[in-house]
């Protein structure tokens, strides 16, 4: 209700009054004023004038649903839609939420994260202005398969910033989206299943949007960038996320219907690190040499001195 309460003030070319409201919505004049109060903390400027009514101002830069969905061209991703403006992980939560059986594509959105998570058991930094979600996938495949779809989402992400002047993002294998060799963002796939059927993948995806340097702990600002450092501007952050929710829908279903290789092909024209010398961290210890190639099963073929090596966890220093 609280979204046809802001439908209905974007709609009105001047003051709308509280009883045109309640009428026409069919709530009463106190639902009503609640509904502004709670539109008001979260950001929108609604001006209130006795006589004539509610007039609204401004619009804040919020990924709240009201703001993401209307214009959203999905069938499934994001369809079902969970906000929080703060949250400790949005890739806990949709763990939690598919646990609980959530349908596919259940997309869960934070203004901010408490305890973003990041490969290798690391800690994500996600202040106001980045965009952090997590959706939930049920592929009707192996769990063998699915690191394919750290792939699949890397690909919806390239494509998705694409769309803005400037931000041609490469990708470092196998989750990092990054420009001129610093890194903009992430992805963080979990999988939970049976031996021979994955039960539910969650891909949760890291972007620094309209985040400044200064946002980020000092000894993490040589090594990222963001939106806004590159455009020199905002962006709207619910027009990317929509764009990025129907990329993700599509390349997912490129990867059901047509299988991996069409992924990997996408993911390889748009890659910042094959044909590259790289230094490359695994469990197993360091390796040092050329990426020449990455597999059917998306583990990075490196030639070292010892000759290939196919790594399949690890982090690339390029
Ligand atoms: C990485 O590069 O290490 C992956 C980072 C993934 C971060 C995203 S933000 C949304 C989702 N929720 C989390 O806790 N992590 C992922």
């Amino acid at each position: 209700m609280k979204s046809s309460v802001l439908e209905y003030l974007k709609t009105s070319p001047s003051y709308v009054s509280g009883a045109e409201i309640s009428r026409k919505l069919a709530i009463s004049r106190t639902a009503v004023w609640k509904h502004i109060r709670a539109l008001r903390a979260e950001g929108y400027r609604i001006e209130a004038r006795s006589r004539l009514g509610y007039r609204l101002l401004a619009v804040p830069d919020l990924v709240s649903p009201e703001a993401v969905q209307p214009g959203l061209v999905t069938v499934f991703c994001g369809r079902n839609y969970l906000y929080h403006p703060t949250l400790s992980s949005t890739n806990d939560q949709a763990k939690e939420s598919a646990r609980r059986g959530a349908p596919e594509g259940t997309t869960i959105v934070a203004e901010e994260q408490s305890g973003g998570r990041g490969r290798l058991g690391r800690s994500w930094h996600s202040p106001r202005g980045g965009l952090w979600f997590s959706v939930v996938l049920r592929p009707p495949l192996p769990p063998a398969r699915a690191p394919e779809a750290v792939f699949v989402a890397a690909v919806a992400g390239v494509e998705a910033l694409a769309a803005y002047p400037g931000v041609q993002v490469g990708l470092k294998w196998p989750n990092d989206f990054v420009w001129r060799g610093r890194k903009l963002g992430g992805i963080l796939t979990e999988v939970t299943g049976e031996l021979d059927q994955i039960n539910h993948l969650v891909v949760g995806i890291g972007l620094n949007v309209n985040l400044d340097l200064q946002d980020f702990p000092p000894e993490l600002r040589t090594g990222v960038t963001s939106v806004r450092e590159i455009t020199g501007g905002d962006v709207s952050r619910s027009e990317l996320l929509r764009q990025l929710l129907a990329a993700l829908e599509h390349w997912y279903l490129v990867w059901l219907k047509q299988g991996f290789t069409p992924v990997l092909a996408a993911w390889k024209r748009h890659n910042a690190c094959l044909d590259r010398l790289l230094r490359v961290l695994t469990p197993e210890g360091e390796l040092v040499g050329r990426a020449v190639d990455v597999d059917a099963d998306g583990a990075l073929l490196l030639a070292t001195a010892g000759g290939v090596r196919r790594v399949v966890t690890g982090e690339l220093q390029v």
